[in-house]
């Protein structure tokens, strides 16, 4: 973001944009957020929107698109082989990443299926920084197992550490090791690392993961979902990428890379996503199962219209000005909380902002699922809908045990350029006073719980009837407020 000094001596975030269309937002009074809440099963995935005020979810496919993103979508065109649509955005992605191979899929988790497909076996294992929900499903699924070899300060909530989502190199080899190098389908790094709290890899890490895994001819794949805020941090937060350009690190970050899946409705403020890679065999087996799972070569399973956004939208990455509203959000609103008490991750990451349930709701045992609970609970006190990453967020143990996450989290996403100032305010506001009232909030428990990825739509009740006494206090304090 543009570098402007405030006359007063304080510095808040600067928006190097301005908006031009808006959406209308309904706030329900805290009573209907209630019977809202609880008509979802408590969970957050199963509210309607018309009964959301800030939607802050995820901020997956509901990033603010440019003005150059929808011009370009009026011009796509449909074709179901070969429109010049295709050729845009494989022209777009092969410049951004400097790759000679682009196959296009319908989103971020229908790559991890064709990658976990084409490399993964039963008794093989991914060694990555950290799993996300769908990778780590899709590699258990074609009976593989995840190691996790990130850093012990990345799972620190509070922390100084500036690349929370490194790798533990020495924990890398001695994985390699102790599988052997033929049992390791691949390694994955995630950039801008989403379950710990967005937090981003160095340069210098990559390069020593990719050393390792050429010399043991093991594929690195790097899931690019985030990539936008890690570069912004690379650049920021890395000596040596302050002197590069965004898309020198992005080259670079590439070139130690043998495979890079996205997802496009996070990179490139759009919806779809795509496999690249330099090497032509793994191009053609991965090519397999592009029409099989998603659609033709030229589209799979993107519209159009999406396609032209993200072909701009990657351009557009490269400039900071517009990927840099995020993070400087999200750096305002942890700071703030942190200063007032709220335990939360940091140091500020890309995403959202990550309250820490278990420290919120110390009182709440984890296999009450803190973290759902105090989504519930934000909810009522404020109409804003967060997402739980916790323990509801895992799967059970193939034995039926429950497998309590390293952390509980609620995940306020800040999805780009979609609130203002004063809206991150009212959010921070209503967490004070959650905070204040939080002997008040007590636990879940399933009703009906699915097998897999149960946090999509799973249903919880509360353990007792915290939520009525909840909502009576709010009404004492603020009276006939919404
Ligand atoms: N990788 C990362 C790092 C992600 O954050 C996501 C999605 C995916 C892969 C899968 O991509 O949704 O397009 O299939 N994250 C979303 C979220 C769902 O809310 O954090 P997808």
């Amino acid at each position: 973001m543009a570098n402007v000094k405030f006359y007063a001596g304080e510095s808040f975030p600067l928006e190097m944009h301005k908006v031009r269309i808006i959406q209308k937002l309904n706030l329900i009074p805290v009573e209907e957020r209630g019977k809202a809440i609880a008509g979802a099963g408590n969970n957050t995935f199963l509210l309607n929107n018309r009964d959301v005020f800030m939607d802050m979810l995820t901020d997956s496919g509901v990033n603010a698109m440019s003005d150059r993103q929808l011009a370009s979508m009026m011009k796509a065109d449909d074709s179901y082989a070969g429109s010049e649509t295709f050729t845009r955005l494989d022209k777009s992605v092969k410049h951004f990443f400097g790759c000679k191979y682009f196959l296009p899929a319908h989103q971020g988790r229908a790559c991890e299926n064709i990658l976990s497909q084409t490399f993964v076996k039963p008794g093989f294992v991914v060694p990555m920084n950290y799993h996300f929900t769908t990778a780590k499903a899709l590699i258990t699924v074609n009976g593989g197992t995840v190691e996790e070899l990130i850093i012990d300060e990345g799972l620190k909530i509070r922390s100084e550490c500036p690349f929370k989502g490194d790798i533990d190199t020495g924990r890398l080899k001695e994985v390699i090791k102790r599988y052997g190098a033929d049992k390791v389908a691949y390694v994955r790094m995630e950039a801008g690392t989403n379950l710990v709290g967005g937090q981003p890899f160095s340069l210098a890490n990559y390069e020593e993961v990719s050393k390792i895994c050429r010399s043991a001819r093991i594929p690195l794949v790097l899931d690019a979902s985030l990539l936008a805020d890690n570069l912004y941090f690379n650049k920021r937060r890395e000596e040596r990428c302050k002197k590069m350009t965004l898309h020198e690190i992005v080259l670079k970050f590439a070139e130690l890379s043998d495979i890079i899946y996205f997802s496009a409705r996070k990179l490139g403020f759009a919806r779809g996503g795509g496999i690249c890679t330099n090497d032509h065999d793994i191009f053609l087996r991965l090519r397999e199962l592009v029409p099989l799972f998603e659609g033709f070569l030229t589209y799979g399973g993107m519209s159009v219209r999406e396609m032209e956004a993200i072909a701009v939208g990657l351009d557009e990455t490269l400039d900071e000005d517009m990927i840099s509203q995020g993070p400087i959000f999200i750096d305002y609103m942890v700071k703030e909380l942190d200063k007032r008490g709220i335990p939360v991750i940091t140091p500020p990451g890309g995403l959202g902002c990550h309250v820490d349930a278990m420290a919120f709701l110390d009182h709440i045992p984890q296999e009450q699922y803190p973290a759902g609970a105090l989504g519930s609970a934000y909810f009522i006190a404020s109409g804003i809908r967060g997402m739980e990453r916790g323990t509801l967020s895992e799967q059970r143990d193939p034995d039926g045990k429950e497998h309590f996450s390293n952390m509980e989290l609620l995940r306020l996403a800040l999805p780009r350029r979609v609130f203002t100032l004063s809206q991150v305010n009212y959010a921070i506001d209503r967490l004070v006073w959650l905070y204040e009232n939080r002997r008040l909030v007590e636990g879940l428990r399933f009703v009906e719980e699915p097998r897999i990825l149960r946090f999509f739509f799973g249903r919880l009740e509360p353990v007792s009837g915290w939520q009525g006494k909840l909502i009576e206090k709010f009404r004492k304090d603020f009276g006939d407020s919404l």
